[in-house]
């Protein structure tokens, strides 16, 4: 804990909280006192235990949740309590729900959709075509060679018709393609080459029937596009034209999901409201769909972030947890994505976090910054506690400053 290295980080994010902080008025973390309590200090929080996150936002968007059968199983009072959709975290996507041709597991799905519809909660399907957690039997075809075109189409058609139908009219939307774009700053690449489906399509075709089998199974449905980093403009470029080829295609797409996997410090408010921009001027709409904010520090904030790491990862466990200065960042940067949110509502349809809690997010575990281990930075131990409960549940500072940027106008 004591090493010059994480010194010298302490005081890079000191002096940058120290600056925030001054500019954040702490009302905006304390609940909003009626007329009624008034007189009461707004550092006395004053909650209604029957008031959750889907109540403050009723007139303006959907507030959901990623959830496991753990989760619901530990949380469910809370979930119940603040959102009014949820998401399956993994037990829709494609490989776990139909890991062999005549294999398919439904128990964990049809335990969340009966979960949510007991507690009269939408649900979002994800995912119905993604490059990870896939099926792998589905590229190969009976001789043991790479499947054709024809025999991939016929059996995403197969997977999509059997899961869209089995819960249509009870999933409100879809995510139906998955991250299907190239990261990088070749702003020609659009579509992520080293997907198995790019592999053997050579041409976004299977992107469009799926969304076409989708929109088949459950004409109701709403069909959106995922993906992450739809604020970093030459990401949001591609997936811009991406769904703009959708369109002019006349594929049924109804919207654009941004995952939403944020930091202390990225994005800004300019780089949000120039995607939304973009994606609304098409007539789309928006879902922020896997929403966190991650503490842990980005290599922006403390340039020798890679010998920070290798130091912790000499000195472990390292992990300066959830600090008053890395509250403060993150309350600052919930506040300004829910500000921009605020502007664009009309076209906000839901935001959902990504998990319940801070005791378990997917983050934690995962390298510096949330990114998987690489040769030069290895799995540490920092949790992230991304999200607007703590780890013992309890609602976060950042949860009143998410809940004060709704207009009661
Ligand atoms: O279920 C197995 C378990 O049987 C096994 O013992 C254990 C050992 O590692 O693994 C378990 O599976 C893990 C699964 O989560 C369920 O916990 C996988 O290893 C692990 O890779 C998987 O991670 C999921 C990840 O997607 C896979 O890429 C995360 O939970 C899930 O939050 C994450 O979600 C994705 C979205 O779908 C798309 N956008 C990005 C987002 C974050 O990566």
């Amino acid at each position: 804990m004591n090493t010059p290295l994480l010194k010298n980080y302490r005081r890079d994010i000191t002096i940058l909280a120290a600056a925030l902080a001054a500019v954040l008025n702490f009302t905006q973390c304390t609940p909003k006192q009626s007329a009624a309590v008034s007189s009461v200090p707004n550092t006395t929080p004053h909650e209604d235990p029957n008031k959750g996150l889907k109540d403050y936002f009723k007139n303006d968007f959907k507030i959901g949740v990623a959830v496991s059968m753990n989760s619901i199983r530990q949380d469910s009072a809370l979930i119940i309590r603040e959102f009014n959709s949820l998401t399956p975290e993994n037990d829709m996507k494609v490989g776990v729900l139909h890991p062999a041709e005549n294999t398919w597991k439904w128990e964990n799905a049809d335990a969340i959709v009966a979960f949510a519809q007991r507690h009269h909660i939408a649900i979002r399907g994800h995912n119905l075509l993604w490059h990870t957690q896939d099926a792998k039997w589905m590229y190969t075809g009976p001789d043991g060679k790479p499947a054709s075109k024809e025999l991939l189409l016929q059996r995403l058609r197969d997977h999509i018709h059997t899961v869209v139908g089995r819960y249509k009219g009870k999933i409100y939307a879809w995510d139906v393609v998955n991250e299907a774009v190239q990261d990088g700053e070749d702003s020609t690449v659009i579509y992520r080459q080293n997907s198995p489906w790019w592999k053997i399509f050579q041409s976004p075709e299977f992107i469009e029937a799926a969304f076409r089998y989708a929109h088949e199974a459950d004409p109701a449905a709403k069909l959106y596009y995922n993906d992450y980093s739809s604020e970093n403009v030459t990401k949001h470029r591609k997936i811009y034209k991406l769904v703009k080829s959708l369109k002019d295609h006349g594929v049924p797409i109804n919207g654009v999901g941004f995952q939403a996997h944020w930091k202390i410090n990225s994005p800004t408010q300019d780089a949000l409201r120039t995607a939304l921009k973009e994606i609304t001027s098409l007539g789309l709409e928006v879902q922020f769909t896997e929403l966190d904010i991650d503490i842990r520090v980005p290599s922006a904030l403390t340039p020798n972030a890679t010998a920070l790491v290798a130091g912790a990862q000499a000195a472990a466990p390292v992990d300066p947890g959830y600090t008053p200065e890395l509250e403060a960042l993150q309350i600052a940067q919930y506040k300004k994505m829910f500000d921009v949110m605020q502007e664009y509502k009309k076209h906000i349809k839901a935001v959902t976090f990504w998990n319940v809690t801070d005791k378990s997010s997917w983050l934690d575990g995962r390298g510096q910054g949330g990114g998987a281990a690489t040769a030069t930075a290895g799995r540490i131990p920092r949790k992230a506690y991304p999200l607007l409960f703590d780890v013992n549940g309890q609602r976060k500072k950042a949860y009143w400053a998410v809940v004060n940027t709704v207009d009661e106008k």
